[in-house]
């Protein structure tokens, strides 16, 4: 069994009534049920979000430690956060692969989202697509598992 984190930063919590001409109407939840449905039986969608920066480090230890693969939507911390950046790299240095992605594509909005300190340590980023984006991850990481 496989289980894959997919791990959500702050305010994705409100997906589904927050900006939905940015981020559409669908909840995190309605986003676990879709990955669940995607995701072969022996493969366990693992769907986390929190607003605190010290429990999403927390969340990319602990998949260092139980060698859990990661999608990682690191909301507003993707453009800051270089203790965020630190945890990802501890995971992708592990060998683990380490998806980010963003619902919406952060270099068609404003200057600050331009910028994302967690790329350049992630195995990849895939950015625009809605929740195309976790599910187009979720074939990548599935494939760099060997599942
Ligand atoms: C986001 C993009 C970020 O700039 C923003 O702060 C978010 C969501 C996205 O999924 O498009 O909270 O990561």
């Amino acid at each position: 069994m496989t289980r894959v984190l997919v791990l959500n930063g702050p305010n994705l919590g409100r997906l589904g009534t927050r900006e939905p001409d940015v981020y559409g109407r669908g909840t995190l939840e309605d986003l676990r049920l879709q990955l669940e449905e995607d995701a072969p039986d022996d493969v366990l969608i693992d769907l986390r979000q929190t607003d605190d920066e010290g429990t999403l480090i927390g969340w990319l230890h602990e998949a260092v430690d139980k060698r859990m693969p990661v999608i990682l939507n690191p909301a507003a911390f993707t453009h800051y956060s270089y203790a965020l950046r630190d945890a990802v790299a501890i995971v992708t240095d592990s060998g683990l692969p380490l998806l980010e992605v963003h619902l919406s594509n952060p270099h068609s909005r404003e200057e600050f989202r331009h910028t994302s300190v967690v790329t350049g340590v992630a195995t990849g980023v895939i950015a625009g697509l809605g929740f195309d984006s976790y599910r187009l991850a979720l074939s990548a990481v599935l494939r760099r598992s060997g599942s």
